[in-house]
């Protein structure tokens, strides 16, 4: 069956629940043992001294029936044979970092990150030894393998190992796109087999991207975009085979920063429905970029439906199923232009995130791009005239109106 079908009932028995259709939120710290030789057994497979991991539950820093059924039902839509929830996406991928770099280690990552991702890499994960090396989104295959080499030079000289790849694609707020399968085929010729791609997916997953199926070995998400789609929760995921979940399953038990059970809950809701909001944004995305892109006092757009270099088109093709329904616009002039046009929306709102059932608008360079050094940014393309927009399910006619009487503003 499909996704879509699988959102109604996967990983749930109403038996097992007094009948009751949809998931109870199980509120409980901790669950009771059939007997004492169920419990130790449980303990043995949390800690490693039995293969095969946990059986069952025992405590709900480790698991909770919301939260399997939410990892059962977010495993599909990626065609992952496991995934883990968080209580953020940022947990997601710092848990995921942590798990699987050492001391004297190398990641290699694209750019731009999300800020944070950034931050975490280079303030963070530095603090304890990891060294980093990136490489521009739409980097060729000659550029990303003398960029591997570095990392696997800088590796030697730290007494590490190249630990990590990891992508976003496409780059927050400049939409540019990662060659995943080259980066496969790179790993495969340069790399041990156990340094894992891991990708960030949120701006297209799960719908219009299925990075598994070019390359990567773990996906990644803000759970709070797109999955969650109604700016009301905050959560992350990450999602692939299970030998990769493995070793951050065991830093999440230790650690916590699993979903709560009333979030994946609302998460259960949301996947019932993601299909078609994401469909519905998509469809409303291209038709507000048709008119924006005609519009006088527009300098250009972002938009994945709109490439115009040969090289990203040509990726877009291979691994994109759809241009998603968040994009950069370019308004002619700078900052003062960029804050009279989102002073003077009036549906869109005026707001960082994506991904939410309503339209939001936001200027990156001022806001969730400040900290990020001012020749960086012209670097990553991210001008003073930017204003990113992620496009929600409202009227598109609505939503043009609204555009076109912010831009008379302008
Ligand atoms: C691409 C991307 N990755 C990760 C995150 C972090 O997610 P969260 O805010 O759920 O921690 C964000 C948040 O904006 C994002 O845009």
């Amino acid at each position: 069956m499909k996704p879509s079908t699988l959102m109604m009932g996967h990983g749930y028995d109403p038996a097992l629940s007094e009948g009751s259709l949809k998931a109870p939120i199980f509120l409980t710290s901790t669950f009771a043992f059939e007997s004492a030789a169920a419990g130790k057994r449980h303990f043995e497979g949390i800690t490693g001294l039995r293969e095969g991991g946990a059986e069952g539950l025992v405590y709900s820093r480790f698991n909770g029936p919301n939260q399997e059924i939410l990892e059962d039902r977010l495993a599909i839509w990626d065609g992952a044979e496991d995934s883990l929830c968080f209580s953020s996406g940022m947990t997601a991928i710092c848990v995921m970092m942590m798990a699987y770099c050492s001391a004297g280690d190398v990641i290699v990552h694209s750019g731009p990150l999300y800020a944070a991702s950034e931050g975490f890499v280079a303030k963070i994960l530095a603090k304890f030894g990891v060294k980093y090396i990136d490489f521009p989104a739409g980097a060729t295959r000659e550029q990303f393998e003398d960029v591997v080499a570095k990392a696997k030079d800088m590796a030697t000289e730290n007494g590490g190992k190249v630990a990590m790849i990891y992508l976003e694609s496409p780059g927050n707020p400049t939409n540019a796109l990662v060659d995943i399968e080259m980066v496969r085929d790179v790993r495969d010729a340069a790399l041990p087999a156990d340094c894992p791609i891991a990708i960030d997916n949120t701006f297209l997953g799960p719908l219009w991207q299925r990075p598994l199926e070019h390359g990567a070995d773990i996906v990644c998400y803000s759970l709070t975009k797109y999955v969650g789609g109604h700016s009301d929760l905050v959560a992350g995921s990450i999602a692939g085979d299970e030998k990769w979940m493995k070793p951050v399953r065991m830093i999440r038990n230790t650690m916590g920063g699993i979903a709560d059970p009333n979030t994946a809950w609302m998460l259960l809701r949301s996947l019932e429905t993601v299909e078609l909001r994401m469909q519905r944004a998509g469809e409303n995305a291209a038709k507000v970029c048709e008119f924006l892109k005609k519009h006088p006092k527009v300098d250009g757009l972002g938009y994945l439906g709109m490439i115009e270099d040969d090289r990203q088109q040509d990726i877009y093709d291979r691994h994109c199923l759809g241009a998603g329904s968040t994009f950069s616009l370019f308004l002619k002039g700078g900052e003062e232009e960029c804050f009279r046009f989102l002073d003077a929306l009036k549906v869109a709102k005026l707001a960082v995130s994506l991904g939410g059932t309503e339209t939001l608008a936001s200027h990156p360079a001022s806001m969730t791009h400040l900290s990020v050094p001012h020749a960086r940014r012209q670097q990553l393309g991210i001008s003073d005239a930017l204003v990113r927009i992620s496009i929600g399910i409202e009227d598109p006619e609505d939503l043009i109106a609204d555009f076109d009487q912010a831009l008379d503003a302008v």
